[in-house]
């Protein structure tokens, strides 16, 4: 594997900075790239819940990083309360989106440091722990990349579905890792769906692609069936929000539709996700709370008049049964036909 796919991955969702969070807000993008400058939790939360930061690994990170800033605050009013004091805090955090498993895992990693510390200044301990959380993502996802990659013999064509790139995780991506890495050894007919209705693979995977130099082509979500009839795609490959135990996936709306169109057609389907995403407490993905958005996000402007008839339903995730995966990609390894017996090799 040639070195490619570490230099091409030039954007990035959020970084710290001069004692402050910096969020790309994704959702000016592709026409405007404003990074805004938070400085407290409450920030941070409604920066994921508004999604200015999405993608289940980012929203982890984003949140680590909120819980320093929170820390910040409540040592600073009290530095003997303050582990008490953040309580609030931890919980605003977790509240602010349900299904991706990513934000309250990271929640966990930072209470087992606040266990640990006294009444000392707790920030340069927590600012550590989030960076070592944003960092070892970047790095699972490079190694995902490799393991997902080697998995494409003879494929000459792939299609992901929403964002999973480095808009969406720490850096590098995790589905759009393994993208990346196919295209620098090869693989060159790359299909992004246009993910309804947030658009996240138009506004934002094919922005990344493009910031990075790949090209690839945009596709309606209802043309992907008959993309994988004309054999153009040989893999779809994904991300994930939360993984049950059994290896049920849920992930960004329309997801399942493709797993069940790519059986059809005979076209492999791969989950790629860091082993942060499993949840071992959710047996199967009927457990998987799934997150439903505002009607606005859906309804063209016109139904959303006060006397109009017409309501949206706006699920934002689905879940994929694991009989339809035939590979889920973590930085520990790879399961191919997963269920909970060969997924339990990776705890
Ligand atoms: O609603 P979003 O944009 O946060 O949904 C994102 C997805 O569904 C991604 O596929 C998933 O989080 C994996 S990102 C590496």
């Amino acid at each position: 594997m040639n070195s490619i796919p570490e230099t091409r991955d030039n954007v990035r969702a959020l970084y710290w900075r001069d004692a402050s969070l910096n969020i790309l807000d994704q959702r000016q993008l592709p026409s405007t790239i404003t990074y805004h400058r938070y400085q407290t939790a409450t920030q941070v939360s409604d920066a994921i819940r508004t999604m200015q930061v999405r993608g289940a690994p980012a929203i982890g990170i984003a949140a680590a990083y909120g819980v320093v800033l929170a820390a910040r605050q409540r040592h600073g009013e009290n530095p003997q309360t303050w582990r008490a004091a953040l309580e609030p805090d931890l919980a605003e955090l977790a509240r602010s989106r349900p299904t991706a498993v990513n934000l309250c895992w990271a929640l966990e990693r930072m209470r087992q440091v606040i266990d640990t510390l006294d009444d000392s200044d707790p920030c340069p301990a927590l600012l550590a722990a989030a960076q070592g959380i944003h960092d070892a993502d970047v790095a699972a996802n490079q190694q995902m990349g490799r393991l997902g990659a080697a998995l494409l013999e003879d494929t000459r064509g792939i299609l992901t579905h929403c964002n999973t790139g480095s808009l969406a995780t720490g850096g590098f991506g995790t589905a759009l890792g393994v993208v990346r890495t196919a295209y620098s050894s090869g693989v060159r007919n790359l299909y992004a769906t246009e993910t309804r209705p947030w658009l996240q693979g138009a506004r934002l995977t094919v922005w990344e692609l493009e910031q990075d130099g790949i090209a690839a082509t945009l596709i309606a979500d209802s043309a992907a069936a008959c993309l994988m009839r004309q054999g153009q795609v040989q893999w779809v490959i994904v991300g994930a929000d939360r993984i049950a135990a059994n290896g049920d996936t849920a992930n960004k709306i329309g997801t399942y539709a493709l797993a069940v169109a790519a059986r059809h057609h005979g076209v492999r389907f791969m989950v790629v996700a860091p082993t942060a995403t499993i949840d071992w407490n959710t047996p199967a993905g009927n457990a998987i709370e799934i997150e439903e958005r505002a009607g606005s996000e859906l309804l063209p402007e016109y139904y959303q008049r006060e006397d109009s008839l017409i309501r949206a339903w706006n699920p934002v995730f689905d879940v994929t049964p694991h009989e339809l995966i035939d590979a889920i990609v973590t930085e520990r390894g790879v399961v191919l036909n997963p269920a909970r017996e060969s997924l339990s090799s990776l705890r």
